[in-house]
């Protein structure tokens, strides 16, 4: 591509180092640059739309042009545009929105602390449950367990928990005290012959191996996303949670719910702890928390946290944790109005409605020849690219199969995302029947010239 040395995408190429991107292949090709946005679409600078079919980064439950968030933000500047959380100083609007957080807490929560993204939620999390077990005179419960193919951000101890080889490697992660446990998609890892509730048996089997093998006294938590999100949407196979948690409740280890995806409405309930019925300790949350209009996340913890927490601040001075921007005002009276807006319009309600077409439109794919899975719940879901549909063989990642598929998608104006081997597709949660269905059409059309394309390679299975 020959771009304009004065052009936006020149521009970006000479002076910006992208987040997740191959910086050799952005120098050769250029980014997409944006302008506008409304509704479930952007525009690029030529006009161009793009449906929007993972919500930006599974943020964006409203939308563009959303006028009341922009008001929100307006009226707080001008009242406070920043106050801080230090030295015993709130703004009056980061107490409202820690206030209405606890009042929609899924499981009774004692307190809310505010940051700005998943990942420092997630940094925040791992940093209080070390605390927690200081401040209870256990300094050796301090090992953190995660899963193999789970999300949690990149800050150094977020990445860490993370389960996927590209955030460790060459960055020296994971830190000590963090370990992995398997990954739960059944299509993948069940054996022949398992059923989901034996799966989910060995996966909270191999999870009491791992403890007894570190012992129990060394294990401080469990950290899982209710369905997993940049692992490849995978939701949890029949009785996962429930067999996990009775192994976390005899070992007295802390449950951390990352709803960083999952909260306010993806999956058909306000939160994924709601949808699988769990019981956690801690909560991290963020992106929907504001509808992505401004940065915001959060952590909830239960009151035995908060007591143990508190208790220990009283004795060193203070709680020597917090960022600059934690609960800044502008970013939680947007975050207010967005809790308002999914409460007046029932976003629950409307997920729940479209739920159903969403999974019968993912489920049409089933029979493609590329496709091995489908899978979702709400409106979240993936479809899995197999080169192999018997033997669920997938294609070389080298060829970049599934990321042909959503270049080619992008062509034809929308944008997913291609994970691991599959897509996800996780749009606004104010989408209609209509912009649902468009959605499926412009991926049928991708999904055939990736066929098309992998048999013109000869990519494709014998079989
Ligand atoms: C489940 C989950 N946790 C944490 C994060 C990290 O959030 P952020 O990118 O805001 O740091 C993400 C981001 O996608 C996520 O999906």
């Amino acid at each position: 591509m020959t771009l304009r040395s004065n052009s936006a995408a020149a521009r970006d190429i000479a002076f910006h180092l992208h987040s997740y991107t191959n910086a050799k292949k952005n120098e050769a090709e250029g980014s997409l640059v944006l302008s506008t946005g409304k509704g479930i679409y952007v525009y690029d600078e030529n006009g161009k739309a793009y449906l929007e079919g993972l919500s930006g980064l599974w943020c964006l439950s409203l939308g563009y042009g959303e006028e009341r968030l922009i008001e929100a933000a307006n009226r707080q500047m001008r009242k406070l545009p920043y106050y801080h959380t230090f030295t015993q100083k709130v703004a009056d609007v980061t107490v409202d929105l820690a206030e209405k957080l606890i009042a929609l807490a899924p499981v009774p929560m004692s307190k809310v602390f505010f940051c700005n993204s998943g990942s420092e939620a997630n940094d925040s999390v791992v940093k209080m449950v070390w605390y927690y077990n200081n401040a209870l005179g256990r300094p050796e419960k301090k090992k953190i367990i995660a899963r193999q193919g789970g999300y949690h951000g990149v800050t150094v101890a977020a990445a860490s928990l993370t389960g996927l080889p590209l955030n460790h490697r060459d960055f020296d992660l994971p830190i000590a005290n963090i370990l992995h446990t398997d990954n739960p998609q059944y299509y993948r890892f069940g054996k022949p012959g398992e059923s989901e509730e034996q799966f989910a048996t060995r996966m909270a089997e191999s999870l009491e191996a791992m403890i007894q093998k570190e012992g129990p006294e060394t294990v401080a938590a469990f950290i899982a996303e209710p369905v997993m999100g940049a692992g490849g949407v995978i939701i949890p196979p029949a009785t996962y949670f429930e067999k996990i948690q009775a192994v976390l409740k005899k070992h007295d280890i802390l449950f951390i719910a990352d709803e960083v995806i999952c909260g306010f409405g993806r999956t058909g309930n306000m939160f994924g702890t709601q949808t699988y019925k769990l019981q956690p300790d801690i909560i991290s949350m963020a992106k929907a928390l504001s509808s992505a209009y401004l940065p915001i996340a959060a952590v909830m913890i239960n009151q035995r946290v908060y007591d143990a927490i508190s208790e220990h601040t009283g004795k060193l001075g203070s709680f020597a944790h917090g960022f600059t921007y934690s609960g800044h005002p502008v970013s939680a009276a947007v975050a207010l109005e967005t809790l308002k807006i999914y409460e007046e319009r029932d976003i629950v309600g409307q997920v729940r409605a479209q739920a159903p077409g969403f999974a019968k439109g993912i489920q049409r794919f089933k029979d493609h020849p590329l496709v091995g899975e489908t899978r979702s719940v709400g409106l979240i879901g993936a479809v899995e690219l197999v080169r192999d549909k018997q033997t669920k063989e997938i294609f070389d990642p080298k060829l970049g199969v599934p990321a042909y598929c959503v270049k080619r998608a992008q062509e034809h104006g929308l944008i997913i995302r291609a994970i691991v081997n599959s897509i996800a597709f996780c749009p606004p949660l104010v989408s209609t029947g209509e912009e649902i269905a468009e959605m499926y059409r412009r991926f049928g059309l991708a999904l055939d010239e990736t066929l098309a394309w992998v048999k013109e390679q000869g990519l494709a299975s014998a079989a």
